[in-house]
């Protein structure tokens, strides 16, 4: 580029301003193509992507296999609603019933939705199976977390910004601290139908919860008859080495709710996964969606499932995790004030003298990487789980180079 040409980069920002609701603050970058771990701005320039849409991009931008498989499906059918059943229907729910280890599954579209899906069985597998009086079931979550943006799913969060002025809000929800054994215990009564939470809170800054937590999460959940519910939206399919991230916990939740890279950053994918005596609770009628599990998305799904069963991105995300983690503890002190994480997924605490966590995702934009600010002066580190050891390194570099 020579400085006589004109970058369309500002009248494209400019145009996107006035003509939207202004409920996102994206860096000042217009992305027209990608390709794996790599998206090109309308100006040509070239940025490694390291937020992989909050990991929906699990697979990179335009994974061969997924896009074959999007093609062949389009030249077919891609919509009939659940009204009748499609061929690719079947395959796509015994294959991510499989991969989850539960006996059904609910297709949705996006993550609320699944959400959303999830309480509503717990609330009726509450008053049908264990017996809770009507209109009294409890779920308890954990503060800090993130679900979604409906309006029931806003009504349990703790972020004022997420929550505020969208009242009045829906009963039924308590709140205890993430990773407190003790809070939970306290907090169960003979109402509570399921513990609804995050096995790494990834918008509250990639927060671990502490060893040993989810396992007596689970205990408590078996010792009062109460399900427990992991959200793996963010944290599921590869993310962080494992195919769930409660696998490194030990346990088993009665129900998974998954999204984001179900649909192979293609089409909006969701679902739930849980055994007959859970999910069997919904009957004809009670629940679902024109766009759930349409032959699209089934056919997308599909191969994502068939991507994540032979193990490759998940090892791919735990070897490189380790190499990635080592770099950016190295940083700390160094600017870098603490990280966290598992697998490719890390959060970087900046040290807030030397930035804020939106002025380093600015710099980092300017020399090329794209990363995500989450609360402060944190970063969300999560590249495609395709991204190469020499592409972390790049990444790498660009981040040391602007807390130097
Ligand atoms: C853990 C978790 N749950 C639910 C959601 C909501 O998903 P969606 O934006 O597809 O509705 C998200 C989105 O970031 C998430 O991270």
């Amino acid at each position: 580029m020579t400085s006589v040409d004109i970058l369309r980069t500002p009248d494209e920002l400019a145009e996107a301003e006035r003509y939207t609701a202004h409920n996102y603050h994206p860096l000042p970058v217009v992305i027209t193509e990608g390709e794996g771990a790599w998206v090109t701005d309308v100006d040509g320039r070239r940025y490694l992507d390291f937020l992989a849409g909050y990991s929906a991009l699990n697979f990179g931008h335009r994974h061969p296999g997924l896009i074959a498989a999007a093609h062949a499906q389009l030249d077919r059918i891609t919509l009939t609603s659940r009204a009748f059943v499609h061929d690719q229907f079947a395959e796509f729910c015994r294959s991510l019933a499989e991969l989850c280890g539960k006996d059904l599954v609910l297709p949705m579209n996006t993550g609320a939705e699944a959400v959303e899906t999830a309480i509503k069985v717990s609330r009726k597998w509450g008053y049908q199976v264990k017996g809770v009086p009507d209109g009294q079931a409890e779920i308890i979550v954990a503060a800090d977390n993130f679900h979604g943006r409906t309006t029931t799913i806003v009504s349990f969060s703790t972020d004022p910004d997420a929550k505020a002025d969208f009242g009045p809000y829906t009963p039924g929800f308590v709140v205890v601290p993430y990773g407190d054994e003790a809070a939970l215990r306290e907090a169960i009564t003979p109402n509570t139908v399921a513990v609804l939470m995050e096995p790494i809170q990834g918008e509250a800054g990639v927060l671990v919860p502490p060893a040993g937590y989810f396992a007596a999460v689970r205990a408590l959940c078996d010792e009062h008859n109460v399900l427990m519910v992991a959200d793996e939206i963010q944290s599921g399919l590869g993310r962080t080495g494992r195919t769930f991230a409660i696998e490194h916990e030990g346990v088993v939740p009665d129900m998974y709710v998954l999204g984001k890279a179900l649909g192979g950053g293609i089409v909006p994918v969701s679902a739930v996964a849980a055994d007959r005596d859970v999910l069997g609770v919904l009957k004809p009628g009670e629940h679902g969606s024109t766009f759930g599990g349409n032959p699209l998305a089934c056919a997308v799904g599909g191969e994502v499932v068939r991507l994540l069963a032979t193990g490759e991105f998940q090892r791919r995300s735990a070897e490189l995790g380790e190499h990635l983690h080592a770099r950016l503890n190295a940083l700390i002190g160094h600017g870098v004030v603490a990280v966290r994480g598992r697998g490719l997924w890390a959060g970087v605490d900046i040290d807030p003298a030397l930035l804020t966590g939106r002025q380093a995702c600015e710099r980092l934009a300017e020399r090329g990487v794209l990363a995500k600010d989450t609360h402060g002066s944190t970063i969300r580190l999560a590249p495609p789980l395709v991204v190469t050891r020499e592409e972390i390194d790049h990444a790498f570099e660009q981040l040391a180079a602007i807390l130097a």
